[in-house]
């Protein structure tokens, strides 16, 4: 199984994957949203605090009892026995990212030891500080899972994943696999709109379809230093957050344009480091969330005019899932004792077996 939380903070998304069957396939999935309390202490863990040691390991508890509940609905909905799972690949929930630090750390919390007395089922979790002890980002840690499902022997493919930030992977015929965080997702959108209208999220985009782009702040916006580094690179919500946003706001903006802007920008940014690096891709292939907000989608493809724009479903890959799927099978690389990272990606200085295993 796989169990995927991102940085977007809408949910757990739960799935049954089989690694025996060519190519491997998707079984059973499940989705449990977050409720209000809940993201609201991942919010503000990722900020220091009074007391916080003690409330992330409360929150990483109550995060293990989430996990386990959507473990137990998946298994019970499609009456499968706890025992025939031969593991969960539990990602957990992200605080902290920090990997350009001297001492470079990430931190993802989801207490593994309960969620395995909880289920009865192996767990594998904290997949990303081995590689950033192998002096990597630790992150992205899906491109190899890209690879696998989406390399062609003649074409180009480029595979971004529009969670609350986005990373890209370049699937190019004669060179290695390349990833990297390139910016904002959804979690710029969802705050804004959380704000303003209450929703967790702008669905399909309408909301921003009804603004106009503020050249000016779209401008301010992408003169970040982050946009223009380049890769290897990753970054969270240390980075992208509402009040980075709200430093570039005078308060006079119509609130359903800053959100167009904000649509802007991600769609920008997205095609703009496909543009620099990967110019000869022909195929971009979304997935997450984020490609299910249909203004967001055709805006890449606007942007994006030369080159085919389409969803991982087109390949049989459902985009909502595929994370999670990622997560099943480095639990499965962690349980055969080989490795999960790809070096080229995260820039670690040799592949590392990734997660640490807590026996059923
Ligand atoms: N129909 C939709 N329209 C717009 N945005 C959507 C839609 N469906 C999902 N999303 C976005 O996708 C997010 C969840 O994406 P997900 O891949 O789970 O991200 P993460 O991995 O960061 O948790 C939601 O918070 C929302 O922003
Ligand atoms: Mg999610």
């Amino acid at each position: 199984m796989g169990i995927m939380s991102g940085t977007s903070l809408d949910g757990i998304d739960a799935v049954l994957a089989d690694f025996n069957s060519q190519p491997p396939s998707l079984l059973h999935t499940f989705y449990q949203p977050y409720d209000k309390n809940l993201r609201r202490q991942i919010l503000e863990l990722h900020q220091s605090g009074n007391d916080e040691l003690h409330r992330a390991a409360m929150l990483s508890n109550a995060l293990a009892h989430c996990y386990a509940k959507a473990v137990i609905n998946l298994l019970k909905k499609n009456k499968i026995e706890p025992q025939s799972v031969a593991a969960i690949g539990c990602h957990g929930q992200t605080v902290r990212h920090r990997p350009e630090l001297e001492m470079g750390y990430s931190i993802q919390l989801g207490n593994a030891a309960l969620l395995a007395e909880l289920t009865g089922i192996t767990v594998v979790a904290d997949f990303r500080s081995r590689d950033i002890a192998a002096g990597g980002q630790g992150a992205p840690l899906v491109p190899i899972f890209h690879q696998l499902l989406f390399q062609d022997p003649k074409i180009h493919r480029v595979i971004v994943n529009i969670g609350g930030i986005s990373n890209i992977t370049s699937l190019a015929t004669n060179t290695e696999v390349v990833g990297f965080d390139c910016g904002p997702g959804n979690l710029l959108m969802d705050a804004w709109c959380q704000r303003h209208l209450g929703a967790t999220y702008d669905e399909n985009g309408t909301w921003a379809e009804s603004g106009k782009v503020i050249p000016d702040l779209l401008e301010k916006l992408m003169l970040l230093q982050f946009f223009s580094l380049p890769p290897p690179k990753s970054t969270g919500r240390e980075v992208f957050n509402i009040i980075w946003l709200e430093s570039y706001l005078s308060g006079n903006e119509k609130p359903e344009d800053v959100q167009a802007t904000l649509l802007q920008l991600t769609g920008t940014t997205i095609a703009n480091a496909i543009l620099a690096y990967f110019s000869d891709a022909t195929e971009v292939y979304l997935c997450g969330g984020g490609a299910r907000n249909m203004a967001l989608t055709s805006k890449i493809q606007v942007l994006l005019p030369k080159k085919k724009v389409a969803l991982t479903d087109t390949l049989g890959a459902n985009a909502d899932w595929l994370e999670a799927f990622a997560f099943a099978w480095l639990a499965k690389q962690a349980i055969l004792g080989v490795p999960g990272n790809l070096p080229s990606v995260t820039n670690a200085k040799e592949a590392r077996i990734l997660g640490a295993i807590y026996k059923a």
